[in-house]
């Protein structure tokens, strides 16, 4: 049976789907529909205070007694450059006039890596599972993270990245297709070699390393999920396809524009981080397509970009939201989580058992 993989076994799931950590996106609600039809929930912690993370799972507890992911962002926290400063601040300045925004003199100091205090908090909530992206925090942090009995995930987009993984002792490695929505989780290997696919990776990774593999990038339905499990995957984490669940916390703009996505709609990005993501294209991403090089390291550019965000959103503009998103958008579809995780479960069962997708 395809349902009782040792991944699910591992995170004491009935499903092998995986939920995507998605920050700024996924809410408790997600989370306990996901775990409501047997799959496996997470939450996108890497954006949060301690206080907050705390409270989106006291939440979640309260929706679902089934075991929860809390994910977070594992990279070096980033040294300001003024030279990198100056060069953001110029380009996005115009957009700032264009809105009817001040600049501020000093951009927003973000931190999102995982700190002492978040490790904390952690310990203290005792997540069935941790999951990170861009590598992992300090062996220190993953020895305590284990301690507590939570199965420790990271991305890899390289099968070097994966061995990498597989030495600091990671219980499971979700192999990052060029496909996937969102941040490149490359933290070993540089970002113009890490732009595999989904189909090339991960066969590769699961030869090269003895542990489960957790296909992401660009699956959106029974027949991706399949061809990741023929390809030696033992789940799936799929991210853009519950975009559109209403569960989740993404603008109505941002809804609409993945209503209307194709396959070539995406595009790769550093403009609104720092660090390469995939997003739909939209004014903001076309127009920084020529500035990648000059801008601050991440997480540093979101202090000069957050305000435009902030006013986007609040005024329904696409124009300069970061739209993360895969290569599949346009396989989702706008059904509660619940239905739609039910449905995916029905669909690979049935392609399983026939075969094949196309016969
Ligand atoms: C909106 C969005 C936000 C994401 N944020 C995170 C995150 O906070 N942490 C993380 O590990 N991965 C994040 N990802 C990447 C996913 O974990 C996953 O690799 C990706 O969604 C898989 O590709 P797909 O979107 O084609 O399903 C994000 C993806 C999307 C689409």
């Amino acid at each position: 049976m395809w349902g009782q993989s040792n991944l699910a076994r591992l995170v004491g799931v009935a499903q092998p789907i995986i939920q995507a950590p998605m920050a700024s996106a996924t809410t408790p609600a997600l989370v306990a529909a996901v775990a409501e039809a047997g799959g496996l929930g997470s939450l996108g912690c890497a954006m949060l205070t301690p206080a907050a993370v705390a409270e989106r799972v006291a939440e979640t507890r309260r929706l679902t007694d089934a075991p929860i992911n809390l994910n977070f962002f594992a990279n070096a926290p980033a040294e300001r450059d003024p030279v990198r400063d100056e060069a953001a601040r110029r380009l996005v300045e115009p957009y700032y006039r264009e809105l009817g925004l001040e600049l501020p003199a000093e951009p927003a100091d973000i931190r999102v890596h995982f700190d002492p205090a978040m490790l904390e908090t952690v310990l203290q909530l005792r997540p069935e599972v941790t999951s990170f992206h861009f590598g992992l925090p300090a062996p220190e942090m993953v020895t305590e993270l284990k301690a507590i009995d939570s199965v420790i995930l990271s991305t890899a987009t390289t099968v070097h990245e994966a061995r990498v993984l597989e030495g600091l002792g990671v219980d499971a490695i979700i192999a990052q297709g060029w496909e996937a929505g969102g941040h490149r989780g490359t933290f070993a290997s540089p970002f113009e070699h890490a732009q595999v696919g989904t189909f090339a990776l991960v066969p590769q990774v699961v030869d090269a390393v003895s542990l489960p593999v957790i296909a992401a990038g660009g699956i959106a339905d029974g027949r991706g999920i399949a061809a990741a499990l023929m390809l030696g995957a033992t789940a799936v984490q799929l991210g853009t396809a519950f975009l559109r669940c209403p569960e989740s916390a993404v603008p109505e703009a941002y809804r609409q524009a993945l209503s209307r996505a194709g396959e070539d709609s995406t595009q790769v990005t550093r403009a609104f981080t720092g660090r390469p993501a995939r997003s739909l294209r939209n004014r903001y991403v076309e127009e920084m397509a020529d500035h990648a090089d000059s801008l601050p390291e991440f997480p540093l550019m979101m202090g000069f970009h957050g305000p435009l965000r902030g006013a986007s959103t609040e005024r329904g503009l696409a124009d300069f939201m970061p739209l993360w998103s895969g290569q599949a958008a346009a396989l989702g579809d706008a059904i509660p989580a619940t239905e739609l995780v039910s449905r995916l479960v029905t669909e690979t069962a049935e392609i399983v058992e026939r075969g094949a997708a196309g016969s």
